[in-house]
């Protein structure tokens, strides 16, 4: 049977780093709070669009494939916070990278977009329509966060990753998975005013923020993550043993820690580094899965449980069987060009439209 499998990855970090102790510089907030409610220490904050991060992720990741551009015959762009509607984050990348040959199309799943991006991208190829995907999950999240809003701006950033989806006569990729969305509560984590619902006029700045009912979101998320990842372990034909390595979503380390122990799982076969980076919403999990591949965490024939919760309420969990390649083929050169301001500089265009953190009035 055709099937498919990931054959190359890559992620594009921006380099200014937002610390904890940044924030506490400019909101009623701590380190000692942040870390131990959600685990992260310090974010990136991207002086590029989420196009160019996403741009730079997929020439790694098609470098390690020991593909080029002109292979690409599909490009899927998972985001939340792309460059633009019209015309869509997945034509801007195309255009950055050249890649002409490619069909390119959005996918907004918010943090479970990389998730469906897999099912979708497999079976674009599973079908035949398909050869060369080029997956990518990229976020500018900083600009549609409040930093005057403590219960936000500790959570989010900038980044994205990138796999490669090729056919392959092997039985690895995608075992099972399972999709879901619950619209009637998608009100509760959102960007009010991020699309043409309403009249046309004046918009306030508030209504151009993130904006959650944390609590909420974390009960639902350990819930459904759990469940979900659990379900798509047993549609595989698989036990909880059989499963090499767990990588989250990474949203909260309490969140991953209690999906952990809903699914059974123990901690070493889970992968975590959102100390790092916060949320990156579609992002996180192909910048988890290359850091994974990168420090040896994944072998040859792994069981990969993928598992995600964000926006919508979206959610996806999907197990995959790696094939036997670990390493890259190649490398790319690709780099961002380097930022010309401070990553406080970055923020001055948010202080000026959401307003001034309370310490900085
Ligand atoms: O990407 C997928 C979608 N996102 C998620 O899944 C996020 C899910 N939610 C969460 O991760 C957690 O709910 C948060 C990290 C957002 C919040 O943690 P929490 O333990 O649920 O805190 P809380 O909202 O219940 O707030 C507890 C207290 C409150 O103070 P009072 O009312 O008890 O006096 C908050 O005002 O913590 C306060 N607080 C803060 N204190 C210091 C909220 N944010 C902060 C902060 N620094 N940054």
């Amino acid at each position: 049977m055709r099937n498919a499998e990931i054959t190359g990855w890559g992620k594009c970090m921006p380099p200014n780093v937002l610390t904890n102790h940044d924030l506490e510089q400019l909101v009623d907030t701590t380190d000692e709070w942040i870390t131990t409610r959600t685990g992260i220490k310090e974010r990136r904050i991207s002086h590029v669009e989420a196009s160019e991060l996403a741009a730079v992720a997929g020439l790694r990741a098609l470098a390690a494939a020991g593909k080029t551009v002109n292979d690409v015959d599909l490009l899927l762009v998972a985001t939340c916070s792309g460059d633009s509607i019209i015309p869509s984050t997945a034509s801007v990348v195309q255009r950055h990278l050249k890649a002409w040959n490619a069909a390119a199309l959005d996918l907004n799943a918010a943090c479970s977009g990389f998730v469906y991006g897999v099912v979708v991208g497999t079976n674009m190829i599973r079908g035949g329509t398909n050869n060369t995907v080029l997956l990518i999950g990229t976020e500018k999240l900083h600009f549609v966060t409040d930093f005057t809003d403590r219960t936000t701006c500790v959570l989010f950033g900038d980044g994205a990753g990138a796999v490669v989806l090729e056919p392959t006569d092997e039985p690895i990729g995608l075992l099972s998975s399972e999709l879901g969305m619950d619209g009637s509560v998608g009100h509760i984590l959102g960007v009010p005013r991020d699309g043409t619902a309403g009249d046309p006029g004046p918009i306030d700045p508030r209504a151009s923020a993130i904006g959650m009912e944390g609590p909420e979101l974390f009960r639902r998320a350990v819930t459904t993550m759990g469940d979900s990842a659990a379900r798509a372990v047993k549609d595989a034909g698989l036990s909880l043993e059989d499963i090499d390595l767990v990588i989250p979503h990474q949203a909260n380390t309490r969140i991953i820690d209690a999906t952990a122990r809903r699914l059974g799982v123990d901690e070493s076969r889970v992968f975590v580094n959102i100390h790092s980076y916060g949320n990156t919403s579609a992002a996180t999990i192909p910048v988890a899965l290359t850091e994974a591949l990168e420090q040896g965490r994944v072998d040859p024939g792994d069981n990969i449980v993928f598992t995600a919760f964000g926006g919508g309420l979206s959610w996806g969990s999907a197990v995959y069987r790696w094939g036997e390649r670990v390493e890259p083929l190649g490398e790319s050169d690709a780099e961002l060009p380097p930022p010309d301001r401070t990553t406080m500089e970055l923020l001055q265009a948010n202080f000026d439209f959401f307003g001034l953190p309370e310490k900085l009035t």
